[in-house]
């Protein structure tokens, strides 16, 4: 498979495809009003909340959050991944998919090509380690070593499991012998250079484990020794193709076993990913030796709604659930959910569920302690909630931990429940200064002009990013449902202000000023499986929320508030500053400043409420 696919045929592609067709045939579609619906196929459910809109050219679930359009559809339906999905498309009707040279220019090209090569090498490599686990003169101390650990011998094979003999240099006897091929082994991690310049294989004498990204692909090994020698395990290191901050063990195959995933589970090693799947629990992913991240997250929750990590109970368990639960927070938008499980000291998912079965473990699983409770827990350890001094401390704690939540309901219940806590109201909290959540820093001296970068301030301006996000959202819906309205705004102060959803509205009004006519479906279809993607798809499903009419007005309104938003957040830093300084030590010009910088204020707060509905 050459090339990329141009743009245009994809354009072209979604616009001759009828969705209500593509779906029809896989899920039996209702007519109800001027959409379609049906019981939703990724998520169980009695009522139907899925729909297809024929006139834009998507479907969305209302009960789970799926959305997209027809190559989107396919590709979560079938379990296919992008290339695959188009030809199923065109195949349909009839098209052949054409291929264009990398955009990148021959560079480009050419690391593309040498990435294919390395993509084959490491399959062989697999091949090779899998022929070595069957055949091997000593492969039966590996086989009984799985055995022994309670695997099958079909297990092994679907997590493609295999034997790097002893030796030196059994893998690079066997696979390399061109220079190009030993060069090839060598970016790909699988051989060692010495100081000499020899290079000799990387796994010997270890079980090995080939880590797969999420279209299949091997990308690197990691190997375990057979006994209790040191180290135990070994990982290939970051490669061009691999980079474990990115990568999850067992993702692959957890998607391969399940159609829609509810519920991910994220564990510490690739043995308790298999021997859980060894039990039938085959929803578990591991991180490779390194903390969660949120890329890693933010991968997991464009799959499922729900992620469980499974940590040790001892002490440096439950620093590393928290690491994980900083990282999950600006992640948890609604809809989404995290829990921590936390387990016995001594045990891990894979003796836990060899001993207790995988009823038990489920049932663990599902009464894991949710990330809300765990984040009260963990910030109100050793404070005694039931003075004011420790409820003020509890307050101080928990805010720079939950105004890291994006906006939503759930954000707003984070609030409530500080609120009841503490016995501060939402508003009082609201305005409490929040040390940042870093490890807190020797305390500033009694200096007020310190003030001028306090935590408040540095709260103002995520506040002010919140603004532009909110109404950046409101825009982007509104640009979804009627694309046509673009032309209508000027997208130059936009410049101004930054934040991801700001960038995603540039680039759609940019998108759309250099295509026109595109519609919904190629919006979507143009940030397909990537966090923008799934906003705008959750976005494009929020039609409840759109006006029947006057939308055009709407966008220009909510463009112009956007526009005026820099110059709010400017006075904001600057009031904010005014009343943070000591009052009394204030110049009279800066107090005559102050009044008239609140009046300003006062003025372009009064015209927003009047703007909005
Ligand atoms: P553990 O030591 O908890 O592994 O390390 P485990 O899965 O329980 O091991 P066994 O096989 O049951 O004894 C968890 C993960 O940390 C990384 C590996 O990714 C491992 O799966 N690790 C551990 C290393 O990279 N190197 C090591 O030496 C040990
Ligand atoms: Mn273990």
């Amino acid at each position: 498979m050459a090339g990329r696919i141009p743009q245009k045929f994809l354009d072209d592609l979604l616009d001759r495809v009828d969705i209500v067709e593509v779906v029809d045939r896989r899920v039996k579609l209702k007519k109800t009003g001027k959409n379609y619906s049906a019981r939703c196929p990724f998520h169980e459910e009695k009522t139907p909340s899925f729909s297809v809109n024929p006139e834009k050219q998507f479907y969305y679930c209302f009960g789970c959050g799926a959305g997209g359009n027809a190559l989107g559809f396919v590709m979560d339906y079938e379990n296919v991944d992008f290339p695959q999905a188009v030809d199923t498309l065109a195949g349909s009707l009839g098209l052949q998919v054409p291929r264009e040279q990398s955009r990148g220019g021959p560079a480009q090209a050419a690391r593309e090509d040498s990435n294919k090569a390395l993509y084959a090498l490491l399959e062989q490599a697999a091949r090779y380690y899998q022929l070595q686990l069957r055949k091997h003169p000593q492969a039966q101390r590996a086989v009984s070593y799985l055995k022994q650990r309670g695997l099958t011998g079909q297990i092994a094979k679907a997590f493609d499991l295999g034997f790097a003999p002893p030796g030196w240099d059994n893998l690079l006897q066997a696979l390399g012998n061109s220079e190009e091929q030993r060069k090839l082994l060598l970016d790909a991690g699988m051989l060692v250079q010495n100081d000499a310049g020899r290079s000799y294989d990387r796994f010997r004498d270890r079980v090995v484990f080939p880590i797969r990204d999420q279209r299949g692909r091997i990308i690197a090994f990691g190997g375990r020794v057979l006994g209790d020698d040191k180290p135990k395990y070994l990982n290939s290191p970051e490669t061009r193709i691999f980079s474990k901050g990115r990568e999850l063990y067992g993702l692959y195959q957890a998607r391969q076993a399940n159609r829609k995933l509810e519920r991910i589970l994220v564990v510490e090693g690739y043995m308790d990913v298999i021997a859980l799947a060894q039990h039938g629990i085959s929803n578990a992913t591991a991180t490779l030796g390194t903390a969660t991240s949120a890329t890693h997250l933010e991968r997991l929750y464009r799959l499922a709604p729900e992620v469980v990590f499974c940590f040790d109970g001892d002490d440096a368990g439950r620093k590393a659930a928290f690491r994980a639960l900083e990282a999950a927070l600006p992640c948890m938008e609604d809809g989404r959910q995290a829990r921590f499980l936390f387990l016995a000291e001594g045990e891990d998912p894979d003796t836990l569920v060899r001993n207790t079965g995988a009823d038990r473990f489920r049932e663990l699983v599902t009464a894991a302690t949710p990330l809300e409770r765990f984040l009260f827990d963990a910030v109100s350890q050793g404070l005694d909630t039931s003075t004011l001094d420790g409820r003020a401390r509890l307050s101080k704690q928990a805010l720079p931990y939950i105004r890291q939540l994006p906006d939503g309901v759930f954000r707003q219940l984070m609030f409530r429940a500080l609120a009841e806590r503490t016995g501060l109201t939402v508003a009082e909290l609201m305005h409490l200064e929040a040390p940042p959540p870093a490890p807190a820093e020797p305390a500033p001296s009694g200096d007020e002009h310190t003030a001028a970068t306090s935590p408040r301030q540095r709260s103002a301006t995520a506040d002010a990013r919140r603004g532009y996000s909110n109404l950046a959202q409101a825009a982007i819906a509104l640009l979804l449902h009627k694309p046509g309205i673009a032309s209508l705004a000027d997208p130059a102060p936009l410049a101004e202000l930054d934040g991801p959803d700001v960038v995603l509205l540039r680039e759609l009004l940019d998108l759309l000023q250099r295509r026109p006519d595109s519609n919904t479906a190629m919006l979507l279809g143009h940030w397909y499986g990537s966090p923008e993607g799934e906003l705008l798809g959750r976005l494009a499903g929020q039609e409840r929320l759109i006006p029947t009419d006057g939308i055009e007005q709407q966008f220009i309104d909510t463009m112009g508030a956007l526009a005026q938003l820099p110059q709010r957040s400017q006075l904001h830093a600057q009031v904010d500053k005014l009343k943070l300084t000591n009052y009394a030590e204030v110049s009279e010009f800066e107090k005559q400043q102050l009044r008239e910088l609140l009046q300003q204020k006062q003025r372009l707060d009064l015209a927003r409420s009047k703007r909005k509905p």
